[in-house]
């Protein structure tokens, strides 16, 4: 039986339901692969994945980017519960990284290569708070009026995880975790044509900054105007995680940002990153001043 696909009442976003992402037949895949294309948020309520069917499910979509130094582990907790089992503190440097995923972004979009698809699954949860926002940057592209169309159609922006965690008072050091890294800061144009649907997409987020040919005060400003005019009703969507459920999402036009809760409570995701398409998602990048070299490089390892 074909898998039930409930869009949201957002422009993106779909419930699927009907359907075991462990053991996919082929029909089925194919029925959420067009539902991604289509909704670019799936959400799956319920489905209890292994750590292994989740590398799996995401494996489908593409290669998995691999964001721990083990080429061996290809899912990684996004948690605030330190391997000893106690609460991580609001001083720790993964803590302030938790807390920079609170500003909406594209995932690796500051790495050579962007990511192509996330997926997360939930595991503890707290009692109240934790959502997860998608904001769907097609529909904001489709609403911009002619002339701010025009004024973005040949801008860029380069992209650093240095600058945008600066911005929330997090200085980090070269080599200090995936990211923070001495290959630039890759250049990427503020409207994107998704690959698969050609649909252009607003390709912004906290990562972006500097746009070439505007001051930063004019650089900054119109970056997070876009930013404030894109993420609004009827572009978002929240999900409140219950354990088990599972959530895809297409970083090609889509922004995300993880909300709020009692950090003292614990809130364990496993997230699994799908790499970009070279063709399509690999930019050239430019020095990064907050990066302590620059040794550019087409491969994010
Ligand atoms: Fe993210």
């Amino acid at each position: 039986m074909a898998p039930t696909v409930t869009p949201t009442n957002a422009t993106l976003g779909a419930v699927v339901t009907g359907l075991a992402l462990g053991r996919m037949d082929e029909p089925t895949w194919k029925a959420v692969e067009q539902a991604f294309l289509d909704h670019a948020v799936l959400i799956f309520p319920g489905q209890h994945l292994t750590e292994a069917e989740q590398v799996a499910f995401a494996g489908r979509f593409g290669e998995i980017e691999l964001l721990a130094p083990s080429a061996e582990q290809k899912a990684v907790p996004i948690s605030n519960v330190k391997p000893d089992g106690t609460i991580m503190g609001a001083d720790e440097h993964r803590y302030k990284t938790l807390r920079g995923n609170e500003g909406w972004h594209t995932d690796s979009s500051y790495m050579p290569l962007a990511a192509k698809a996330s997926c997360l699954s939930a595991q503890v949860v707290p009692s109240a708070g934790g959502e997860t926002e998608w904001a769907d940057m097609r529909a904001a592209y489709d609403a911009l009026d002619e002339a701010t169309r025009r004024r973005i159609a040949g801008l860029s922006a380069h992209h650093s995880l240095y600058h945008s965690q600066a911005k929330i008072g997090h200085v980090v050091e070269t080599g200090a975790g995936y990211g923070y890294h001495a290959k630039g800061a890759p250049l990427r144009p503020l409207v994107k044509v998704h690959p698969v649907t050609g649909r252009p997409a607003l390709f912004i987020g906290r990562h972006a900054y500097a746009i070439p040919g505007l001051d930063e005060v004019e650089s900054e400003r119109l970056l997070s105007d876009l930013v404030d005019f894109a993420c609004r009703p009827p572009r978002i969507y929240a999900h409140s995680w219950q354990p088990g459920d599972v959530v895809i999402w297409d970083n090609r036009c889509v922004l995300h940002r993880a909300r709020p809760y009692d950090y003292g409570e614990a809130r364990v995701m496993r997230h699994t990153r799908v790499a970009g398409d070279p063709a399509t998602e690999l930019a050239p990048t430019d020095r990064d001043d907050r990066a302590r070299a620059y040794e550019p490089s087409a491969s994010n390892r």
